[in-house]
Formats: C-alpha cells, structure tokens, sequence
C-alpha cells in the first residue's frame, strides 16, 4: 500500500547519528545535548517516595496544583512576573510537547510562522504536521544576533507566529532587554503571537540574566512560554516541562496537550514540586555552568578553532573555516573517528543547511570528561 509521508525530509536526526558514532568508535559525546552527570540525589528520593506512597496514577490533565503553584513562585522570583497558577500554567511531557501544543493550538492551514535560522529542530516540523508555512529569518553570524530589518520585511498579513528561543541552541546567543522591546515594538499594532522556548532560562553566564517575554506588557498577552526541568535540573529523560500563557492561550493550549498526552508523570510532578521549594537548584545552575564553559573554552585556546564562550545554554560554537574547507558534517565524523571526540555539525541546524564551517559541543559533561576531551582536541589536525 503505497504510504506518502507527511515529512517526506525527515530522516533520523543528527544527534542520533553522532550518539550512534561516538558510542561505535568510543569516543567522548560532545554531540547530544543532555548532561554528563545525574541529578540530584535528593530529588531521586522524592520521586522514590511518591511512588512509593502510590502517587502513580493519572495526574491533573493541567498538571498537579502544588507543581503549578511553585512555578509560579519560581516566575515571580526570577522574572518578577505574577502568574495564575489555575489559568496560566500547564505541565507537560518536556519543553517538545510544549512547543508543539503551542503551534497546534493557534497555527492554521496557510498561517506563516517566521522561525530564526539556524533553529532548533523541531520548529518546522510542528508548523508544517499543522499546515503551516515556516518562512525563515537568517540570524547575523558570527554572534546569532536577530536581524530586524529582516524580520520587519518578512512580517505579512497571514504571519501568525514567531518562535523565539533565548538562551538559543545552537549559538548561546542570550536576548537582551533592547530585544525584547524591538520585538515587542514590532509586533504590538499586529495579531502575531509568539512562542518563547526558554529552556535553557537559568542557564546564562557573565552576570547575563535571561529575561522573559512574559516581562513585557505588550508580550505578555500573547506568548506561550515553553520551559523544561529536564535542561534545569539534569533529567533529560523524565521529559517533562511546563508552558506559561495567559488564560486565553492556555484554554487552547490545554485543548491540544489534552489530547497529544493528556497528563504527565504523577510522581515526578510531586517530586519536583517539592524540590523546586529550595530555589538554590535553579539559582546555582549559572555558576555551575559557567564553571565548565570556562573550563572547556580555557583549553580549546590551546586548540586550533576560533570562538567566542558563549552567553548561554550548555553548547559552545567553533569555527575552523580559517584553516580547511572540509564539510561540517565530515569534520565531524573524522574528529569523532580519528580524535575520539563527537560534536555536532552546525549545518543541521540551518534550514537550508548551509555550512559555515562551525561545530556545536555541548559541555554539560563531568569536568574530567571535559579535561578528556580537550586533551584529544588538541592533536587535531585540520
Ligand atoms: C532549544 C531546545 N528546545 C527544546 C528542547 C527539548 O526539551 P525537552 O527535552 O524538555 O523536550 C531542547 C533539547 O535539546 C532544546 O535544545
């Protein structure tokens, strides 16, 4: 029975194939984005005691209220934003859900949704499953910057969504305030929603804070916030994260999450309601990372790549375009073959994958690790 696809581009992704390489040729993974080490014990022990206490069926569709509460006292803490927990929060299986109950709730057949390229790799396929047209807007290399001007000019009557991701991944780029109200400037005489993805929030270094949408009056009327504890506290894979929106969008937003996976993980919702009472977890996560950004760019100085540490996020951006032209994509499999350290290819990333010679590697890795990897990078031959 012959089968169209309904993402005919869509093979098995990047981060796959260089998780799959590193472990064949036992190299150190800098490629995939997730951490090197496990959480924190005490938080193990609370899912633990949950599960034990019978906390194992169906949560709350929205999530469970004590989870809600908490992060609407973390969003005041942190971006000194008041949210009804009732109205403006749901819980959801990881920042992906988020994202993607997002762009269901509000994209429609024929909708432009202007995405920043490079982009991480989801945002596409969710608008086009939706029947939505992504339209794209280069970012101004070397720093990942947005372009305004470029913005204004793509911005049409059918433009519905913009998809904002700060700190961003792949570059680290972290918005300043001046964004934020460029942003907010040109979209408030318009019906453009916006799509944050935050979940690298506590994750910005230099004494740089990462500063909400939800911040500004005119944004926050119409931005879904998509957040993930998985990036905050180390569990990647309990895939589970939250989405902040006022009431109106959350209405829509939890008619989809309703029927995408209508609840998340009981015992983890308790567990990391209990655990986000002491703010430290999140409050230290800067310090922790800046810690082994600086760690790992210390000894790529000794390497032959060019780069700037990034402001955010856990990956840092090389460039190697000053001394060979060999593919990123080659680059990449040769390093993980030849020198036993994985990266990334930044090419992925672009949507029409064009290759300027950069490679991602992603430093949230035990600092030996780290210390490994560099040592390896340092006989690299380009
Ligand atoms: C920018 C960005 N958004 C979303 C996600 C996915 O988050 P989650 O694992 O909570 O679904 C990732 C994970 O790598 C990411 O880097």
């Amino acid at each position: 029975m012959p089968l169209s696809s309904k993402l005919p581009n869509i093979g098995t992704t990047i981060f796959t194939v260089m998780s799959k390489l590193a472990s064949d040729c036992r190299a150190i993974n800098l490629s995939q984005g997730f951490p090197g080490f496990d959480c924190d014990p005490v938080l193990l022990e609370l899912v633990s005691k949950y599960m034990k206490a019978g906390y194992n069926q169906y949560a709350p569709m929205s999530g469970v209220p004590v989870l809600r509460e908490r992060l609407a006292q973390k969003t005041k803490l942190v971006q000194g934003v008041e949210l009804d927990s009732e109205s403006e929060i749901t819980i959801v299986s990881g920042a992906t859900e988020a994202l993607f109950a997002a762009v269901a709730a509000v994209v429609r057949p024929g909708d432009e949704v202007i995405l920043f390229d490079p982009a991480y790799d989801s945002y596409a396929p969710a608008v086009e499953l939706n029947g939505g047209k992504p339209v794209f807007v280069p970012l101004k290399l070397p720093d990942f910057s947005v372009d305004w001007d470029l913005l204004k000019s793509v911005i049409t009557a059918s433009t519905r969504l913009i998809m904002v991701n700060t700190p961003h991944n792949p570059s680290g780029y972290v918005w300043t305030k001046e964004d934020v109200e460029i942003l907010a400037g040109i979209i408030q005489e318009t019906n453009i929603l916006i799509v944050s993805d935050d979940v690298y929030e506590h994750i910005t270094f230099d004494g740089r804070k990462h500063l909400s949408l939800l911040t500004h009056p005119v944004l926050r009327e119409r931005t879904f916030i998509c957040g993930s504890f998985g990036k905050t506290f180390h569990v990647t894979g309990w895939k589970i994260g939250y989405c902040l929106a006022p009431p109106k969008l959350t209405e829509e937003f939890r008619k989809m999450h309703q029927f995408i996976t209508f609840s998340t993980a009981t015992p983890l919702q308790y567990a990391l309601a209990d655990y986000l009472t002491e703010p430290t977890g999140y409050l230290d996560l800067p310090d922790f990372y800046q810690m082994k950004r600086d760690l790992f760019c210390e000894g790529l100085g000794d390497t032959p790549f060019v780069f700037t540490p990034a402001q955010g996020s856990f990956f840092q951006i090389v460039s190697y375009g000053h001394l060979t032209q060999e593919s990123d994509y080659d680059l990449a499999v040769r390093l993980t073959r030849e020198v036993g350290v994985a990266s990334i290819p930044v090419s992925v990333f672009f949507s029409d994958k064009s290759d300027h010679k950069l490679l991602r590697f992603c430093f949230a890795k035990e600092d030996g690790e780290l210390e490994n990897a560099l040592e390896k990078l340092m006989s690299i031959k380009l």
